[in-house]
This record gives C-alpha cells, sequence and structure tokens, in this order.
C-alpha cells in the first residue's frame, strides 16, 4: 500500500485558521485516502525556534490532543511525536554528507532568515535535513503539502537522488501532493488568523475565555439601525465558514435588513463555534488533563513507526559500510 507523510510543527496551540485549512482537511484525506497516512508532529523542527520545555511540551500535547479530539484515529493513521523515534537524527548526519550547501543556503526559509544571520542557528540551517530524514526514513511516496513547502520538497528528493546513485538504491523518491487551497481564516482584527499576529481564535478554550475571544472581534462602527456590508466584515466571513448553508442566507439577509448589531452576530457566530465543536471540546478537555491518555495514543503510532525506521537505519548503515 502506498504511503502518505506529513509532519505538523509544534509551535502553538492549535486555532481556527489550523483547524480549517490544515487539520481537518488532513483527516478528511487520511480518511478517503487508500494510501497508509503517517502524520508526526515535528517536535524537533519546533526546537530551532521554542527553547522553552514547559511551552514546547504544552505546545506538543495541545497539538496532539486536538487531532485526537477532532477525529483522528491512531489504530488508522501512524501518529506520533517525531522525539520518539531518534533514528531520524542519525539519519539527518548520514544524509547531511549529500546535502550541497549551496542548495541548503538557498532554502527559502534560511535565506529569508539569512539578513540577521547571527539569529539564526544551525538547526535552521539543517531544517531541510530533518525535513528529508522524515520522509525517506519511513519510505513516503506521497507528501501532502502547502506551496510554501515545495522547495523542501524537492530538497529531499535531490537528496535522495545523490544518496541513491552514489550508495546504490536505497530511497524511495517522494512526490510532494499541493494540498487543495483552503480559504485564509481571518482573525480577531480581519488579517490572516495566526500565532505571530496574536490574533487567534482557540476554539478547544473553556467557554468564557472563548467568548472573550469571540468578542474582541474588530467591527467598524455602522450604528444598529443601518444595513451592513456582510462581505467586509470578520465576524460574517468567519461564520459563513462555519455555518450550515440556510444559516449563513439568513445571517447575510439580517445585515443587509439592518437593525441587526454585531453584537448579535458574535453571539450567533460563538453558538455555532461551540455547536460545530461540541464533541472535539468535550473530548480535548478529557485528553488535556489527563495527557497519559495522549500518551498511550501517540505511542501506537511511535512504535509502528519504529520499526520501520530501524530497519531503514539498518539498510543505510550496511550501504555505508557503517
Ligand atoms: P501560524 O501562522 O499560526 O504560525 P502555521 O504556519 O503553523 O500557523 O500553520 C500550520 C498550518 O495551518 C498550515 O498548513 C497552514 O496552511 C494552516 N493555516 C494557518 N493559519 C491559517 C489561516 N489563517 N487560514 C487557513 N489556514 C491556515
Ligand atoms: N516543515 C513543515 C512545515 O513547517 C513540517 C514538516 C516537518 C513536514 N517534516 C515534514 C511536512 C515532513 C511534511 C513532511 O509545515
Amino acid at each position: 500500500m502506498a504511503r502518505i507523510l506529513t509532519g505538523i510543527q509544534s509551535t502553538g496551540r492549535p486555532h481556527l485558521g489550523n483547524l480549517l485549512g490544515a487539520m481537518l482537511p488532513g483527516l478528511a484525506l487520511a480518511q478517503s485516502t487508500t494510501h497508509e497516512a503517517f502524520f508526526f508532529i515535528a517536535d524537533l523542527h519546533t526546537l530551532t525556534t521554542i527553547k522553552d520545555v514547559a511551552s514546547r511540551q504544552e505546545y506538543t500535547y495541545a497539538t496532539a490532543a486536538a487531532w485526537l479530539s477532532l477525529g483522528l484515529d491512531p489504530n488508522q493513521v501512524v501518529f506520533y511525536r517525531q522525539s520518539r523515534v531518534p533514528e531520524v537524527c542519525e539519519l539527518v548526519w548520514y544524509l547531511s554528507c549529500f546535502a550541497p550547501y549551496p542548495m541548503l543556503a538557498n532554502a527559502h526559509a534560511f535565506k529569508d532568515k539569512s539578513q540577521r544571520l547571527s539569529t539564526v542557528n544551525a538547526g535552521l540551517f539543517t531544517y531541510p535535513v530533518l525535513m528529508a530524514a522524515d520522509i525517506l526514513l519511513y519510505n513516503t511516496e506521497v507528501v501532502p503539502v502547502g506551496q510554501d513547502q515545495l522547495q523542501h520538497l524537492e530538497i529531499t528528493r535531490d537528496i535522495a537522488n545523490s544518496f541513491n546513485h552514489q550508495c546504490g538504491d536505497t530511497f524511495t523518491l517522494p512526490e510532494a501532493k499541493l494540498s487543495p487551497t483552503t480559504p485564509t481564516v481571518p482573525g480577531v482584527d480581519g488579517q490572516k488568523m495566526s500565532k505571530s499576529y496574536k490574533n487567534t481564535i482557540d476554539v478547544f478554550l473553556p467557554e468564557k475565555a472563548l467568548k472573550k475571544a469571540v468578542m474582541s472581534i474588530k467591527t467598524d462602527s455602522t450604528p444598529l439601525g443601518q444595513p451592513k456590508d456582510p462581505d467586509r466584515c470578520t465576524v460574517f466571513r468567519l461564520y459563513s465558514m462555519l455555518a450550515p448553508e440556510a444559516q449563513i442566507v439568513t445571517m447575510r439577509r439580517r445585515y443587509q435588513a439592518g437593525n441587526y448589531g454585531y453584537g448579535h452576530a458574535k453571539q450567533e457566530l460563538l453558538a455555532v463555534i461551540l455547536d460545530r465543536f461540541a464533541e472535539a471540546r468535550q473530548r480535548f478537555k478529557a485528553y488535556i488533563t489527563d495527557l497519559p491518555a495522549v500518551d498511550a495514543q501517540l505511542a501506537l503510532g511511535e512504535a509502528k513507526a519504529r520499526k520501520i525506521a530501524v530497519c531503514t537505519l539498518e539498510k543505510v548503515r550496511s550501504r555505508l559500510g557503517y
């Protein structure tokens, strides 16, 4: 069975943008595919930016709990933490010796930061090699990624080709599968929702805190009585990404008719979030207060992943004469 694999960095608690833009489409793919799916939390990649242990662990667990709460079935998907398969680090060294320096120096993620080289660590420089190791360790055939990751896939293929050429056929050459473009979810300030802009809505927050986030969505100052333009309002844009079609039509009419305040719209948005994620919120609460249960779910995938990793490394070592 062909194998698909994708990694998710744990750089923060997942927000509505991550859920609608990446996690739910990823789950749909895993459920629909005839492939064997590997989803992992790239918590070693996260170390390039997050040094605080407690934060990194919190984000890793929150990311895992979010996946599980949204319906990831660890018996169907091989679900694991990258750091729990340490073989990947040994493979990074071997692959590094087949990765031309200029190729890594030209990688966007590194180049973007190279104006301020003093702030760049070597981990950020070798980031694409760790990603190549993630992929090649499991003989991955298909890697679903966003546009921004295509260059990393090219680097992976180049490294695999170079190794195969010099040491004999060892690695499967992976193909990138461009994830379908999902609409950009706006944050509470109307810009793209992103951890870096501190404008996120975390649907797993307790109700009171979630309500506070929804109520903080910026709106214009059109008076209550006047008609409002739904398409220019962040509340309506978010609502239309979550509510059933008939409710979206009703809200659109209310905006256009006037006498409908943004406060009402926010209440309805909150209600739809609470409804849509009711089950997931409950499960998240259970997982996040019982981390050994999250560990147990991850352990299933970690055992499966590790078995494959050990075999691949045996082959690689033998090719290299170690
Ligand atoms: P952030 O910008 O919060 O740091 P990441 O870069 O970690 O988010 O994104 C992880 C995944 O979530 C990416 O695949 C990206 O496509 C998706 N994503 C993040 N923010 C949004 C958004 N506002 N709308 C749609 N998808 C998003
Ligand atoms: N670099 C990817 C990102 O930031 C995450 C990632 C790490 C990954 N290893 C991977 C994605 C292997 C696909 C395959 O989104």
